[in-house]
Protein backbone atom coordinates (compact mmCIF):
# COMPACT_ATOMS: atom_id res chain seq x y z
CA UNK A 1 0.00 0.00 0.00
CA UNK A 2 1.36 3.71 -0.53
CA UNK A 3 1.60 6.39 2.48
CA UNK A 4 1.56 9.80 0.87
CA UNK A 5 3.70 12.21 3.02
CA UNK A 6 2.78 15.65 3.19
CA UNK A 7 3.99 18.94 3.34
CA UNK A 8 2.96 20.87 6.47
CA UNK A 9 3.79 24.24 4.86
CA UNK A 10 2.10 23.86 1.72
CA UNK A 11 -0.80 20.95 2.93
CA UNK A 12 0.36 19.16 -0.21
CA UNK A 13 1.89 15.72 -0.96
CA UNK A 14 5.61 15.78 -0.64
CA UNK A 15 6.41 12.05 -1.34
CA UNK A 16 4.62 8.68 -1.44
CA UNK A 17 6.25 6.17 -0.07
CA UNK A 18 5.32 1.63 0.27
CA UNK A 19 3.79 1.20 3.78
CA UNK A 20 5.17 -1.51 5.47
CA UNK A 21 2.92 -4.68 6.41
CA UNK A 22 3.10 -6.94 9.64
CA UNK A 23 4.81 -9.42 7.80
CA UNK A 24 7.61 -6.60 6.58
CA UNK A 25 8.14 -6.12 11.02
CA UNK A 26 8.85 -9.63 11.69
CA UNK A 27 11.21 -9.65 8.17
CA UNK A 28 13.09 -6.61 9.53
CA UNK A 29 13.43 -8.23 12.62
CA UNK A 30 14.86 -11.34 11.61
CA UNK A 31 17.20 -9.75 9.29
CA UNK A 32 18.29 -7.74 11.80
CA UNK A 33 18.94 -10.59 14.13
CA UNK A 34 21.01 -12.51 11.80
CA UNK A 35 23.39 -9.52 10.52
CA UNK A 36 23.65 -8.54 14.83
CA UNK A 37 25.59 -11.98 15.54
CA UNK A 38 28.22 -10.78 13.43
CA UNK A 39 28.37 -7.48 14.17
CA UNK A 40 28.64 -8.43 17.81
CA UNK A 41 31.06 -10.78 16.63
CA UNK A 42 33.28 -8.06 14.80
CA UNK A 43 36.22 -6.05 15.77
CA UNK A 44 35.40 -2.89 18.24
CA UNK A 45 37.66 -0.83 16.57
CA UNK A 46 36.00 -1.91 13.19
CA UNK A 47 32.52 -1.15 14.30
CA UNK A 48 33.85 2.25 15.50
CA UNK A 49 35.67 2.42 11.73
CA UNK A 50 31.73 2.08 10.75
CA UNK A 51 30.31 4.75 12.64
CA UNK A 52 32.58 7.17 11.69
CA UNK A 53 31.92 6.41 8.17
CA UNK A 54 28.13 7.21 8.52
CA UNK A 55 29.15 10.43 10.46
CA UNK A 56 30.95 11.60 7.14
CA UNK A 57 28.27 10.34 5.29
CA UNK A 58 25.42 12.19 6.87
CA UNK A 59 28.08 15.18 6.86
CA UNK A 60 28.80 15.13 3.14
CA UNK A 61 24.68 14.73 2.34
CA UNK A 62 24.01 17.22 5.08
CA UNK A 63 22.35 19.98 2.82
CA UNK A 64 19.67 17.49 1.07
CA UNK A 65 19.14 15.91 4.42
CA UNK A 66 18.27 19.09 6.51
CA UNK A 67 16.17 20.18 2.97
CA UNK A 68 14.41 17.28 3.92
CA UNK A 69 13.45 17.23 7.58
CA UNK A 70 13.07 20.96 7.06
CA UNK A 71 10.15 20.31 4.46
CA UNK A 72 8.93 17.42 6.11
CA UNK A 73 8.74 18.48 9.28
CA UNK A 74 8.10 22.26 8.60
CA UNK A 75 11.29 23.06 10.65
CA UNK A 76 12.92 26.16 9.56
CA UNK A 77 16.22 25.33 7.80
CA UNK A 78 18.74 27.10 9.62
CA UNK A 79 17.26 24.58 12.49
CA UNK A 80 17.26 21.93 10.20
CA UNK A 81 21.21 21.75 9.47
CA UNK A 82 21.67 22.45 13.32
CA UNK A 83 20.00 19.36 13.72
CA UNK A 84 22.05 17.09 10.98
CA UNK A 85 25.26 18.51 12.11
CA UNK A 86 24.17 17.05 15.36
CA UNK A 87 22.70 13.70 14.17
CA UNK A 88 26.80 13.54 12.59
CA UNK A 89 28.23 14.23 15.65
CA UNK A 90 25.95 11.77 17.85
CA UNK A 91 27.30 9.03 15.70
CA UNK A 92 30.82 10.32 15.99
CA UNK A 93 30.41 10.18 20.03
CA UNK A 94 29.26 7.17 20.25
CA UNK A 95 31.78 5.70 17.56
CA UNK A 96 34.36 6.03 20.57
CA UNK A 97 32.54 3.62 22.27
CA UNK A 98 32.22 0.44 21.32
CA UNK A 99 36.15 0.47 22.37
CA UNK A 100 35.87 1.67 25.45
CA UNK A 101 33.05 -0.74 26.87
CA UNK A 102 34.41 -1.47 29.89
CA UNK A 103 33.43 -4.10 32.70
CA UNK A 104 34.99 -4.72 36.09
CA UNK A 105 37.15 -7.24 37.97
CA UNK A 106 35.46 -8.15 41.71
CA UNK A 107 37.41 -8.89 44.20
CA UNK A 108 35.47 -12.12 45.44
CA UNK A 109 37.04 -15.25 47.33
CA UNK A 110 38.11 -18.59 45.34
CA UNK A 111 38.74 -16.75 41.85
CA UNK A 112 38.11 -13.97 39.59
CA UNK A 113 35.15 -12.10 39.15
CA UNK A 114 34.69 -10.04 35.80
CA UNK A 115 31.35 -8.12 34.18
CA UNK A 116 30.62 -7.62 30.46
CA UNK A 117 28.26 -5.55 28.67
CA UNK A 118 26.56 -7.95 26.17
CA UNK A 119 24.09 -6.25 23.64
CA UNK A 120 20.85 -7.29 23.88
CA UNK A 121 20.23 -8.49 20.49
CA UNK A 122 17.89 -6.82 18.47
CA UNK A 123 15.93 -3.26 19.87
CA UNK A 124 13.00 -1.81 18.37
CA UNK A 125 12.90 2.06 18.09
CA UNK A 126 10.12 3.95 17.93
CA UNK A 127 10.27 8.09 17.39
CA UNK A 128 7.87 11.01 17.39
CA UNK A 129 7.54 13.77 14.55
CA UNK A 130 8.66 16.48 15.93
CA UNK A 131 12.45 16.05 15.25
CA UNK A 132 12.54 12.89 13.48
CA UNK A 133 16.06 12.51 12.43
CA UNK A 134 18.02 13.65 15.59
CA UNK A 135 15.74 11.46 18.18
CA UNK A 136 16.52 8.66 15.58
CA UNK A 137 19.67 9.21 15.75
CA UNK A 138 19.94 9.35 19.49
CA UNK A 139 19.13 5.36 19.90
CA UNK A 140 20.84 4.36 16.66
CA UNK A 141 24.17 5.25 17.44
CA UNK A 142 24.32 3.71 21.04
CA UNK A 143 22.49 0.88 20.41
CA UNK A 144 24.78 -0.17 17.22
CA UNK A 145 27.45 0.68 19.27
CA UNK A 146 26.42 -1.85 21.97
CA UNK A 147 26.47 -4.24 19.26
CA UNK A 148 22.77 -4.68 18.47
CA UNK A 149 21.27 -4.61 15.38
CA UNK A 150 17.74 -2.02 15.77
CA UNK A 151 14.43 -2.25 13.26
CA UNK A 152 13.21 1.85 13.40
CA UNK A 153 9.50 3.03 13.30
CA UNK A 154 9.01 6.31 12.22
CA UNK A 155 6.34 9.01 12.75
CA UNK A 156 4.14 7.93 9.78
CA UNK A 157 4.04 11.68 8.99
CA UNK A 158 8.17 11.76 9.16
CA UNK A 159 9.22 9.30 7.75
CA UNK A 160 11.68 9.85 4.87
CA UNK A 161 14.94 11.25 6.40
CA UNK A 162 14.81 8.02 8.40
CA UNK A 163 14.44 6.31 5.05
CA UNK A 164 17.86 8.41 3.71
CA UNK A 165 19.45 7.51 6.66
CA UNK A 166 19.47 4.30 6.59
CA UNK A 167 20.30 4.11 3.13
CA UNK A 168 23.59 6.39 3.42
CA UNK A 169 24.27 3.99 6.71
CA UNK A 170 24.58 0.93 4.50
CA UNK A 171 26.51 2.73 2.07
CA UNK A 172 28.90 3.39 4.85
CA UNK A 173 29.77 -0.13 5.26
CA UNK A 174 26.63 -1.51 7.69
CA UNK A 175 25.99 -4.56 7.29
CA UNK A 176 22.53 -4.87 5.58
CA UNK A 177 19.65 -5.47 7.24
CA UNK A 178 21.35 -4.58 10.67
CA UNK A 179 19.51 -1.27 10.28
CA UNK A 180 15.90 -1.46 9.28
CA UNK A 181 13.03 0.94 8.64
CA UNK A 182 9.42 0.23 8.47
CA UNK A 183 6.70 2.80 7.45
CA UNK A 184 3.31 2.21 8.94
CA UNK A 185 1.29 3.08 11.80
CA UNK A 186 2.43 3.39 15.85
CA UNK A 187 -0.83 1.38 16.81
CA UNK A 188 -0.72 -1.17 14.34
CA UNK A 189 3.44 -1.69 13.62
CA UNK A 190 4.80 -0.02 16.36
CA UNK A 191 2.90 -1.99 18.79
CA UNK A 192 3.54 -4.99 16.64
CA UNK A 193 7.08 -4.54 17.41
CA UNK A 194 6.36 -4.04 21.09
CA UNK A 195 4.71 -7.35 21.16
CA UNK A 196 7.60 -9.18 18.91
CA UNK A 197 9.09 -11.97 21.13
CA UNK A 198 12.29 -11.17 19.00
CA UNK A 199 12.72 -8.11 19.98
CA UNK A 200 14.43 -7.41 23.98
CA UNK A 201 14.27 -3.90 24.49
CA UNK A 202 12.20 -1.12 22.96
CA UNK A 203 13.32 2.95 22.76
CA UNK A 204 10.96 4.87 22.76
CA UNK A 205 10.30 8.61 22.50
CA UNK A 206 6.71 10.11 22.22
CA UNK A 207 3.52 10.91 24.14
CA UNK A 208 3.11 10.26 27.45
CA UNK A 209 -0.10 8.40 26.69
CA UNK A 210 1.23 5.66 24.31
CA UNK A 211 4.47 5.47 26.15
CA UNK A 212 2.20 3.68 29.20
CA UNK A 213 0.59 2.14 27.06
CA UNK A 214 4.08 0.70 25.79
CA UNK A 215 5.21 -0.34 29.23
CA UNK A 216 2.05 -2.41 29.88
CA UNK A 217 2.54 -4.28 26.45
CA UNK A 218 6.31 -4.55 26.82
CA UNK A 219 5.28 -6.31 30.11
CA UNK A 220 3.96 -9.39 28.73
CA UNK A 221 8.08 -10.34 27.19
CA UNK A 222 9.81 -8.19 30.04
CA UNK A 223 11.08 -6.08 27.44
CA UNK A 224 13.53 -3.48 28.30
CA UNK A 225 12.54 0.33 27.48
CA UNK A 226 12.81 3.80 27.79
CA UNK A 227 10.62 6.45 27.56
CA UNK A 228 11.47 9.67 26.35
CA UNK A 229 7.70 11.23 26.52
CA UNK A 230 6.11 14.76 27.32
CA UNK A 231 6.61 17.56 29.24
CA UNK A 232 5.35 21.05 30.71
CA UNK A 233 8.38 22.55 31.26
CA UNK A 234 9.48 25.65 33.31
CA UNK A 235 11.23 28.66 33.24
CA UNK A 236 11.79 30.47 36.56
CA UNK A 237 12.46 34.04 35.78
CA UNK A 238 13.81 35.84 39.37
CA UNK A 239 13.85 39.78 39.41
CA UNK A 240 17.83 39.87 39.49
CA UNK A 241 17.93 37.80 36.07
CA UNK A 242 19.14 39.40 32.94
CA UNK A 243 15.78 39.54 31.39
CA UNK A 244 17.14 40.88 27.81
CA UNK A 245 19.26 37.29 27.43
CA UNK A 246 15.44 35.10 29.40
CA UNK A 247 13.37 37.18 26.83
CA UNK A 248 15.27 37.06 23.67
CA UNK A 249 16.03 33.11 24.20
CA UNK A 250 12.17 32.40 24.38
CA UNK A 251 12.45 32.78 20.24
CA UNK A 252 13.90 28.97 20.02
CA UNK A 253 13.17 28.43 24.11
CA UNK A 254 9.70 28.24 23.66
CA UNK A 255 8.53 29.32 20.13
CA UNK A 256 11.22 26.98 18.23
CA UNK A 257 9.91 24.35 16.16
CA UNK A 258 6.93 25.97 16.36
CA UNK A 259 6.74 25.13 20.27
CA UNK A 260 6.69 21.44 19.27
CA UNK A 261 9.70 20.45 21.46
CA UNK A 262 9.36 18.22 24.09
CA UNK A 263 11.39 20.39 25.93
CA UNK A 264 9.48 23.88 25.54
CA UNK A 265 9.67 26.44 28.41
CA UNK A 266 5.64 26.55 27.62
CA UNK A 267 5.34 27.56 31.89
CA UNK A 268 6.96 30.55 32.22
CA UNK A 269 7.60 31.94 36.21
CA UNK A 270 8.13 35.71 36.18
CA UNK A 271 9.20 37.60 39.80
CA UNK A 272 6.24 40.19 40.07
CA UNK A 273 8.59 43.36 40.18
CA UNK A 274 9.64 42.49 36.69
CA UNK A 275 6.52 41.19 35.39
CA UNK A 276 5.75 44.74 33.38
CA UNK A 277 8.97 44.73 31.90
CA UNK A 278 9.06 40.81 30.97
CA UNK A 279 5.85 41.12 29.58
CA UNK A 280 6.85 44.85 26.75
CA UNK A 281 9.54 43.15 25.74
CA UNK A 282 8.13 39.44 25.15
CA UNK A 283 5.06 41.15 23.04
CA UNK A 284 8.00 42.71 21.04
CA UNK A 285 9.43 39.53 20.98
CA UNK A 286 6.31 37.80 19.99
CA UNK A 287 4.91 40.22 17.53
CA UNK A 288 7.98 40.65 15.51
CA UNK A 289 8.69 36.73 14.97
CA UNK A 290 9.23 35.56 11.21
CA UNK A 291 6.94 32.56 10.72
CA UNK A 292 6.85 31.61 6.97
CA UNK A 293 8.42 29.52 4.55
CA UNK A 294 10.65 26.73 6.37
CA UNK A 295 13.37 26.92 3.65
CA UNK A 296 13.54 30.75 3.34
CA UNK A 297 16.99 31.73 5.32
CA UNK A 298 15.17 34.25 7.44
CA UNK A 299 12.37 31.72 8.79
CA UNK A 300 12.38 31.79 12.74
CA UNK A 301 9.41 29.58 13.10
CA UNK A 302 7.46 27.29 10.29
CA UNK A 303 4.01 25.62 10.20
CA UNK A 304 2.71 23.21 12.71
CA UNK A 305 2.61 19.44 12.02
CA UNK A 306 -0.95 18.36 10.53
CA UNK A 307 -4.23 19.87 10.20
CA UNK A 308 -5.25 17.63 12.99
CA UNK A 309 -2.23 19.07 14.90
CA UNK A 310 -3.34 22.92 14.71
CA UNK A 311 -7.17 21.95 15.20
CA UNK A 312 -5.63 20.70 18.77
CA UNK A 313 -3.69 23.59 19.34
CA UNK A 314 -6.32 25.66 18.79
CA UNK A 315 -8.40 24.27 21.08
CA UNK A 316 -6.03 24.33 24.16
CA UNK A 317 -6.46 28.30 23.02
CA UNK A 318 -9.91 29.23 23.01
CA UNK A 319 -11.42 30.28 25.71
CA UNK A 320 -7.84 31.23 27.34
CA UNK A 321 -7.08 34.60 28.09
CA UNK A 322 -4.38 35.97 25.10
CA UNK A 323 -2.41 38.21 25.82
CA UNK A 324 -0.81 39.14 22.83
CA UNK A 325 0.21 36.99 19.46
CA UNK A 326 1.92 37.35 16.64
CA UNK A 327 1.74 37.05 12.69
CA UNK A 328 1.07 33.28 10.55
CA UNK A 329 0.37 33.22 7.02
CA UNK A 330 -2.96 32.75 5.97
CA UNK A 331 -3.67 30.42 3.40
CA UNK A 332 -2.68 26.47 2.39
CA UNK A 333 -0.45 25.25 5.22
CA UNK A 334 -0.87 24.04 8.72
CA UNK A 335 -0.36 27.53 10.46
CA UNK A 336 -0.63 29.02 14.25
CA UNK A 337 0.54 32.33 15.44
CA UNK A 338 3.20 32.62 18.40
CA UNK A 339 0.89 33.46 21.20
CA UNK A 340 0.79 34.22 25.01
CA UNK A 341 -1.38 33.58 28.41
CA UNK A 342 -1.54 35.80 30.80
CA UNK A 343 -3.05 36.78 33.29
CA UNK A 344 -3.32 32.66 34.06
CA UNK A 345 -3.62 30.45 37.05
CA UNK A 346 -1.67 27.40 37.57
CA UNK A 347 -5.39 25.08 37.51
CA UNK A 348 -5.38 26.69 33.67
CA UNK A 349 -5.63 23.93 31.36
CA UNK A 350 -3.44 25.68 28.89
CA UNK A 351 -1.27 26.25 31.84
CA UNK A 352 -0.94 22.26 32.73
CA UNK A 353 -1.25 19.99 29.55
CA UNK A 354 1.47 19.89 27.23
CA UNK A 355 0.21 22.01 24.21
CA UNK A 356 2.79 21.04 21.70
CA UNK A 357 2.08 24.38 20.36
CA UNK A 358 3.78 27.81 19.77
CA UNK A 359 1.96 29.13 23.22
CA UNK A 360 3.16 30.37 26.90
CA UNK A 361 1.19 30.52 29.49
CA UNK A 362 3.07 33.83 31.67
CA UNK A 363 2.39 33.14 35.50
CA UNK A 364 3.73 35.60 38.39
CA UNK A 365 5.08 34.35 41.56
CA UNK A 366 6.70 36.21 44.80
CA UNK A 367 9.38 34.16 46.64
CA UNK A 368 11.31 30.97 45.78
CA UNK A 369 9.81 28.64 48.14
CA UNK A 370 6.25 29.47 46.38
CA UNK A 371 7.60 29.04 43.08
CA UNK A 372 9.40 25.50 43.98
CA UNK A 373 5.84 24.13 44.83
CA UNK A 374 4.52 25.50 41.97
CA UNK A 375 6.92 24.59 39.76
CA UNK A 376 6.92 21.08 40.93
CA UNK A 377 2.98 20.79 41.01
CA UNK A 378 2.66 19.11 37.70
CA UNK A 379 3.09 15.24 36.82
CA UNK A 380 5.97 15.80 34.13
CA UNK A 381 9.44 17.08 34.62
CA UNK A 382 11.22 16.71 31.53
CA UNK A 383 13.46 20.17 31.54
CA UNK A 384 12.98 23.83 32.52
CA UNK A 385 15.78 27.53 33.19
CA UNK A 386 16.00 28.97 36.29
CA UNK A 387 16.89 32.37 35.41
CA UNK A 388 19.24 34.61 37.95
CA UNK A 389 22.32 36.55 38.86
CA UNK A 390 22.25 34.85 42.47
CA UNK A 391 24.31 31.42 42.46
CA UNK A 392 23.47 30.18 45.87
CA UNK A 393 19.38 30.18 44.45
CA UNK A 394 20.26 28.85 41.29
CA UNK A 395 21.81 25.80 43.15
CA UNK A 396 19.39 25.75 45.19
CA UNK A 397 16.60 25.71 42.97
CA UNK A 398 18.47 23.01 40.83
CA UNK A 399 18.33 20.74 43.24
CA UNK A 400 14.70 21.65 44.45
CA UNK A 401 12.88 21.75 40.80
CA UNK A 402 11.51 17.86 39.92
CA UNK A 403 13.11 17.78 36.90
CA UNK A 404 15.73 15.36 34.68
CA UNK A 405 17.37 18.46 32.61
CA UNK A 406 17.64 21.49 33.90
CA UNK A 407 19.76 24.91 32.62
CA UNK A 408 20.69 28.00 34.56
CA UNK A 409 20.66 31.31 32.40
CA UNK A 410 20.07 28.92 29.56
CA UNK A 411 17.60 27.63 27.15
CA UNK A 412 19.74 24.33 26.55
CA UNK A 413 18.08 20.99 27.14
CA UNK A 414 19.71 18.65 24.75
CA UNK A 415 23.56 18.06 24.21
CA UNK A 416 25.06 14.61 23.26
CA UNK A 417 27.23 14.59 25.70
CA UNK A 418 24.85 14.62 28.74
CA UNK A 419 22.73 12.72 29.83
CA UNK A 420 19.06 13.55 28.80
CA UNK A 421 15.48 12.34 30.23
CA UNK A 422 12.47 12.96 32.30
CA UNK A 423 11.44 12.77 36.27
CA UNK A 424 7.75 11.40 37.21
CA UNK A 425 5.75 10.64 33.94
CA UNK A 426 8.14 12.25 31.68
CA UNK A 427 9.97 9.49 30.90
CA UNK A 428 12.14 6.20 32.03
CA UNK A 429 15.80 5.77 31.78
CA UNK A 430 18.03 8.26 30.07
CA UNK A 431 19.35 8.75 26.27
CA UNK A 432 22.62 10.37 25.47
CA UNK A 433 25.67 11.13 27.47
CA UNK A 434 28.21 8.94 27.75
CA UNK A 435 25.97 6.10 29.63
CA UNK A 436 23.78 5.48 26.56
CA UNK A 437 25.48 2.31 25.36
CA UNK A 438 24.77 0.73 28.42
CA UNK A 439 21.56 1.11 28.14
CA UNK A 440 21.39 -0.86 25.16
CA UNK A 441 23.51 -3.63 26.47
CA UNK A 442 23.17 -6.30 29.30
CA UNK A 443 25.35 -6.64 32.71
CA UNK A 444 26.66 -9.97 32.48
CA UNK A 445 28.99 -11.29 35.41
CA UNK A 446 31.17 -14.27 35.44
CA UNK A 447 33.11 -15.90 38.05
CA UNK A 448 36.43 -17.83 37.15
CA UNK A 449 37.15 -20.74 40.15
CA UNK A 450 40.83 -20.48 40.58
CA UNK A 451 41.21 -22.93 43.43
P1 LIG B 1 2.96 9.81 19.81
O1 LIG B 1 1.62 9.97 19.28
O2 LIG B 1 3.13 9.22 21.15
O3 LIG B 1 3.78 8.99 18.71
C1 LIG B 1 5.16 8.69 18.87
C2 LIG B 1 5.47 7.45 18.07
O4 LIG B 1 4.78 6.33 18.63
C3 LIG B 1 5.03 7.52 16.60
O5 LIG B 1 5.97 6.81 15.80
C4 LIG B 1 3.70 6.78 16.64
O6 LIG B 1 3.35 6.25 15.37
C5 LIG B 1 4.01 5.68 17.62
N1 LIG B 1 2.85 5.07 18.26
C6 LIG B 1 1.59 5.56 18.38
N2 LIG B 1 0.79 4.68 19.02
C7 LIG B 1 1.54 3.59 19.30
C8 LIG B 1 1.30 2.34 19.95
N3 LIG B 1 0.11 2.04 20.45
N4 LIG B 1 2.31 1.47 20.05
C9 LIG B 1 3.54 1.74 19.57
N5 LIG B 1 3.83 2.91 18.93
C10 LIG B 1 2.86 3.84 18.81
O7 LIG B 1 3.73 11.20 19.90
P2 LIG B 1 3.85 12.29 18.77
O8 LIG B 1 2.56 12.99 18.69
O9 LIG B 1 4.45 11.73 17.55
O10 LIG B 1 4.97 13.26 19.41
C11 LIG B 1 4.64 14.21 20.34
C12 LIG B 1 4.93 13.76 21.75
O11 LIG B 1 6.27 13.29 21.86
C13 LIG B 1 4.82 14.86 22.75
O12 LIG B 1 4.16 14.42 23.90
C14 LIG B 1 6.27 15.18 23.11
O13 LIG B 1 6.47 15.77 24.35
C15 LIG B 1 6.88 13.86 23.00
N6 LIG B 1 8.31 14.00 22.78
C16 LIG B 1 9.15 13.69 23.80
C17 LIG B 1 10.50 13.85 23.64
C18 LIG B 1 11.42 13.51 24.75
S1 LIG B 1 12.95 13.33 24.35
N7 LIG B 1 11.01 13.33 25.97
C19 LIG B 1 11.02 14.31 22.43
C20 LIG B 1 10.14 14.61 21.41
C21 LIG B 1 8.77 14.44 21.61
P3 LIG B 1 2.46 7.09 14.31
O14 LIG B 1 2.45 8.51 14.71
O15 LIG B 1 3.18 6.84 13.05
O16 LIG B 1 1.11 6.45 14.33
Amino acid sequence: MIHTVVEPATGQPMAEIERSSLSDVDEAVARAGRAQRDWCAAPPAERARVLLAIAAGVEAESETLARLEARNVGMPIGDARGAVAGVAATFRYYAAAPERLLGSTIPVAGGIDMTFHEPIGVVGLITPWNFPLSIASWKIAPALAGGNGVVLKPAELTPLTALELRRLCVAAGLPDGLFGVVVGSGSELGAHLVEHPSVGKIAFTGSTAVGREIGRRAADTIKRVTLELGGKSPSVIFDDADLEAAVDGLAGGVFGNAGQDCCARSRVFVQRPVLGEFLARLEVLTRGMRVGDPLDETTQMGPLISERHRRQVAGHVEGAPVAFRGDAPEGPGFWFPPTVLCPIDDAHPAAREEIFGPVVSVLVFDDEAEVIRRVNDSPYGLSGSIWTRDVGRALRLSRAIESGTLAVNSYTSVRINTPFGGFKQSGLGRELGPDAVQAYTELKNVFVATT
